[in-house]
C-alpha cells in the first residue's frame, strides 16, 4: 500500500518531470517567437510576438530559479506536444504565406501553445501547492499569469484586428460596410469556423475568405 511518503515522491517525481518539460517548451518558443513575429502582417500581433519573447525569456530564467530552490541542475526534457503545436504553426506560416487569413492563423497557433502552458503550469502550481513548495508556487503563479494574460490579449487582437483586416482586405470601397457587417456578424457568430479558447469565434468569415482567395488565386 502506498504510504503518505511514496505520494510524496511520486508528486515531487511528476513536478520535476514537468519543469524538464517546460524548460524545453519556453526555449523553444524563444527560437519561435521571433519567426512568428517577423512573418504576422498585423502590427498589434507583431507587438504581441515581441512582447511575449521578452516574457519567454524571464520564464525560462524563472525555471532556472525553480531548479536551483529544489537544490537540482536545470534539465530540458524533449517535449513532442509542442514540437507538434510548432510545426502546424510552421506549416501555417508556408501554407498562408501569401493569405489574407494569414495572421488569423497565426493567433490560433500562438494560442495553442498558450493554452498548452497554461494548463501545464496550473497542474503544477497545484502540486507545488500540496508539496508545500512555496517559493515555487509563487513563481509559477508570476508566469502562469503572464500565460494568460498573453491568451487574452491574442483573443482581443483576434477579434479586434485581424478578421476586420482580412475581411477588409479584399476592397477598401467595402470598408465602411464589412466594418458594419462584422459588427454584426460578432454579436451572432456562434457559428464560426474555430474556437479562440473562450468559445467565441476568432476566424469566421475572415478565414473562410482567405481560403476562398487561395482557392480562386
Ligand atoms: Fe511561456
Amino acid at each position: 500500500m502506498a504510504t503518505k511518503k511514496d505520494e510524496s515522491t511520486g508528486l515531487m517525481k511528476l513536478l520535476e518531470d514537468q519543469l524538464a518539460d517546460l524548460y524545453y517548451v519556453e526555449k523553444q518558443l524563444v527560437k519561435a517567437l521571433p519567426k512568428m513575429a517577423k512573418t504576422a502582417t498585423n502590427e498589434d500581433l507583431r507587438t504581441a510576438f515581441e512582447e511575449h519573447l521578452a516574457e519567454t525569456e524571464t520564464q525560462v530564467g524563472r525555471i532556472e530559479q525553480m531548479f536551483e530552490a529544489l537544490g537540482k541542475p536545470a534539465k530540458a526534457k524533449k517535449c513532442p506536444a509542442i514540437d507538434g503545436i510548432l510545426e502546424e504553426g510552421k506549416e501555417i506560416m508556408d501554407e498562408f504565406a501569401d493569405d489574407v487569413a494569414l495572421d488569423a492563423g497565426l493567433v490560433s497557433a500562438a494560442q495553442k501553445v498558450e493554452h498548452y502552458e497554461i494548463t501545464s503550469y496550473g497542474s503544477m502550481k497545484a502540486w507545488a501547492e500540496q508539496l508545500g513548495l512555496e517559493d515555487l508556487v509563487g513563481l509559477i503563479d508570476e508566469t502562469l499569469e503572464e500565460e494568460k494574460a498573453a491568451d487574452e490579449k491574442l483573443t482581443e487582437i483576434a477579434e479586434a484586428v485581424v478578421n476586420i483586416e482580412a475581411e477588409t482586405e479584399e476592397g477598401d470601397e467595402e470598408e465602411e460596410e464589412v466594418e458594419e457587417g462584422t459588427k454584426g456578424r460578432s454579436a451572432s457568430n456562434g457559428k464560426s469556423g474555430s474556437s479562440n479558447g473562450n468559445g467565441k469565434g476568432t476566424s469566421s468569415k475572415g478565414a473562410k475568405q482567405g481560403a476562398r482567395t487561395k482557392q480562386t488565386a
